[in-house]
């Protein structure tokens, strides 16, 4: 099995991806941001790292062509977006249906969009985390897979709490892919997940 992972900055889940020993070859991380610091841990790796820059496309439907060509070069199992911040068009999202998942840092649906911890606190939550789910053309509105539910606490700040979070984003994301990889994850072509055998 192969996955291809999308990045776009910092690359803290593309690490832990790297780092959780999976059971498959990370064929290439491609990120729009020739400066993404996340190839870092792709080259330390040897792992093939590619730029599709979307500055050289006039047209989203001309970025995602060459972005879905660029993929589809390595043929991959499963293409994981992690922190990868282009919004991509339906064409782009059909062709991939079933194996394209996202990690968000909210327990959608609430809180899509971005600035998701301070918009949790604004909120009132007592309880906040991050969601892995198929994507769709709606951004952030994809089936959901998986969940991790973070406590918020009496003195949490936006940046302290996405800390939380993004402890548990490192540890719910390999795992999602595992079972993917696996093959105890699918999504039925009504839309609906379906997951065996995991606890
Ligand atoms: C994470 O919070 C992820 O949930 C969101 O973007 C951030 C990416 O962080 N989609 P990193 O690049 O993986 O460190």
């Amino acid at each position: 099995k192969s996955l291809v992972v999308l990045i776009s900055g910092r690359g803290s889940n593309l690490r832990a991806i790297l780092d959780a020993g999976l059971p498959a070859r990370i064929a290439a991380v491609i990120s729009n941001n020739p400066g993404a610091a996340g190839f870092a841990f792709a080259r330390e790796r040897n792992i093939v790292t590619r730029v599709v820059d979307h500055r050289g496309h006039a047209r989203r439907e001309d970025f995602d062509g060459a972005l879905q060509a660029t993929i589809d070069e390595y043929a991959p199992d499963l293409v994981v977006l992690a922190g990868f911040m282009r919004v991509l068009t339906p064409a782009f999202v059909t062709h991939y249906q079933g194996r394209l998942i996202n990690i968000h840092p909210s327990l959608l649906p609430l809180f899509p969009g971005l600035d998701t911890h301070r918009r949790a606190l604004a909120a009132g939550v007592r309880i906040h985390g991050c969601t892995v789910h198929f994507v769709t053309p709606t951004v952030d509105h994809g089936p959901i897979i998986a969940q991790a539910a973070v406590p918020v606490r009496e003195d949490d700040t936006p940046e302290v709490l996405a800390a939380r979070v993004l402890e548990q984003e490192h540890r719910l994301y390999p795992q999602v892919i595992r079972w993917f990889l696996e093959g105890r994850i699918h999504l039925t072509p009504e839309g609906r997940v379906e997951v065996h055998g995991v606890d």
